[in-house]
């Protein structure tokens, strides 16, 4: 069998330890993957023990806190604390979600917290989101028509067109799913990924959106959809509970049916 040595300088070693004070009743250790663009250092996994009585209960609280009252130098991002924006999305506990919906009682022992998988890390747990923002910008994630809009109105839709667009609006455009997703991991240069595709197929479904050719022809490829194998961890991942797999599927069963 072939062995593989990981490269030196991508081996993670230990970091520092903050201990809580040694009143602390109700004590909790984050392992927090650190790791600083400005010197040459390996990634470490700092530990932080801290008193839950002292933060909210979720994992975003605690890295707050963490912030706020140990180690300031901690890095991540998150904005709306309440599963709206995205931001806050890592590796918690195994598991890629967001910080801000991640209940702290839910894991049990240590969380382990880690920046999305395969992604080029910016520093500590921010990952860099370019190429996930340009794949997005290449679906063209807005209503393309031919017809001039009415003159009196804004074009509307039955509720039966708009109900097939719930389910594929609320994404966040985390890329939780994309990041668990195998195939993103080895094809994310030419592979769009789950959360892409659910965009893509939002417009490829709204009534109003008159480039539905256009937009299937432009994902009639070997890799930017058919790299999907069906393996569905970007479902079983998705914080806000949609189902980046299903809206694939949709896609190619559209392709299929315009050949037949
Ligand atoms: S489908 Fe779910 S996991 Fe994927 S980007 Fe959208 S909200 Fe995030
Ligand atoms: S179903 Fe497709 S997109 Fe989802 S994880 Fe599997 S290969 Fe990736
Ligand atoms: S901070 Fe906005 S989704 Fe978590």
């Amino acid at each position: 069998m072939a062995q593989f040595t990981l490269p030196k300088n991508s081996k993670i070693y230990q970091g520092k330890t903050f201990s809580a004070t040694v009143d602390a009743k109700n004590k909790k250790t984050f392992r927090v993957y650190r790791w600083e663009p400005e010197n040459n250092d390996n990634p470490r996994m700092d530990s932080y023990e801290i008193d839950l009585d002292d933060c909210g209960p979720m994992v975003l609280d605690a890295l707050i806190y963490i912030k706020n009252e140990i180690d300031s130098t901690l890095t991540f991002r998150r904005s709306c604390r309440e599963g709206i924006c995205g931001s806050c999305a890592m590796n918690i506990g195994g598991i890629n979600t967001l910080a801000c919906t991640k209940v702290i009682s839910d894991i049990r022992g240590d969380i382990n917290i880690y920046p999305l998988p395969h992604m080029s890390v910016v520093k500590d747990l921010v990952p860099d989101m370019t190429h996930f923002y340009a794949q997005y910008a290449a679906i063209k994630p807005w209503m393309q028509t031919q017809t001039p809009p009415p003159p009196d109105r804004e074009r509307l839709q039955s509720k039966e067109d708009r109900a097939k667009i719930d389910g594929l609006y609320e994404c966040i455009l985390c890329a939780c799913c994309s990041t668990s997703c195998p195939s993103y991991w080895w094809n994310s240069d030419r592979y769009l990924g789950p959360a892409i595709l659910l965009q893509a197929y939002r417009w490829i479904i709204d009534s109003r959106d008159e480039n539905t050719g256009e937009r299937l022809d432009e994902l009639e490829d070997p890799f930017r959809l058919y790299r999907c194998h069906t393996i569905m961890n970007c479902t079983k991942t998705c914080p806000k509970g949609l189902n980046p797999a299903k809206a694939i599927a949709e896609i190619k069963k559209l392709l299929v049916s315009r050949t037949i």
